[in-house]
């Protein structure tokens, strides 16, 4: 078990989600990252998706340029999100299951049945000195799965939880909670670093910071969300407080 600093990773998707709207370049997901970094953020989180609905290709490599903080590529397990990350040298690459209809990433990483598949990848992301993290469901066996797949890091979809949080249903939260904290714990016992997120908001981020084996929380549409009443200085400073307080009560 470990009490190192909670990091916080902003995902800047949603900034490109607002410049594509209109096309240009306007706002710039670097200028974000940027007040992000100011404001308490310690990496940057960015997902590339298939069909470039937010991030686009010029976007990593901006970032990666321009970033003085670790850049988190998000990336489907494809052999052309692994050549762009082998270019990019991101500092992590966290793989995630893509759906091309979804609204968002909707759950973990099948790591038993894609095994043969993810293996191979992990391993070329890895040799290239890219520190891989596997987003999977909170599931003591999936932790085992990751282990076994030489994975170092595993990121906790926290979807769940922030949904029955949202909905104001305690019993549902407490349990998904306690999935989160299991999954946490038997994760941490086997080495793997533990990293949660998805959905989380400054409501919902509490009882997930204040877990101590999570190391880092990746946090994006309700920081730019929020960013849209109080700006984006003070909604990150929001949420590094609000985990500060969770995790140093
Ligand atoms: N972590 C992963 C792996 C994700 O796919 C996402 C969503 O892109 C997030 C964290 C952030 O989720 P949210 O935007 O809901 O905070």
């Amino acid at each position: 078990m470990t009490s190192e600093k909670l990091r916080l990773g902003v995902n800047i998707d949603h900034v490109a989600t607002v410049r594509n709207a209109r096309g240009g370049d306007y706002p710039d997901p670097v200028r974000a990252a940027l007040l992000a970094v100011e404001a308490g953020a310690d990496g940057i989180t960015a997902h590339l998706r298939e069909d470039r609905r937010h991030i686009r290709d010029t976007d990593i490599a901006a970032l990666k340029r321009g970033l003085s903080v670790p850049l988190n590529f998000e990336m489907a397990a494809t052999d052309e999100m692994v050549a762009i990350a082998l270019d990019t040298r991101p500092h992590a690459a966290c793989l995630v299951p893509e759906k091309r209809e979804e609204r968002t990433t909707e759950g973990g990483l099948d790591i038993v049945g894609g095994r043969e598949h993810l293996a191979p990848r992990i391993r070329a992301l890895a040799e290239a000195g890219i520190r891989v993290s596997l987003f999977v469901e909170p599931e003591p066996a999936i932790m085992d799965a990751a282990r076994a797949l030489g994975a170092p890091v595993v990121e906790l979809h926290t979807g769940s939880y922030c949904e029955a949080a949202l909905e104001d249903d305690d019993a549902r939260t407490a349990r998904e909670l306690a999935r989160i904290r299991r999954a946490a714990e038997h994760g941490d016992g086997l080495g793997l670093e533990i990293h949660a997120g998805h959905g989380l908001t400054l409501g919902s981020v509490g009882p997930v910071a204040a877990l101590p084996q999570i190391r880092e929380l990746n946090i994006g549409h309700s920081l730019i969300a929020d960013a849209i009443f109080v700006g984006l200085d003070r909604a990150v400073r929001d949420m590094r407080a609000a985990m500060d307080r969770a995790r140093h009560p």
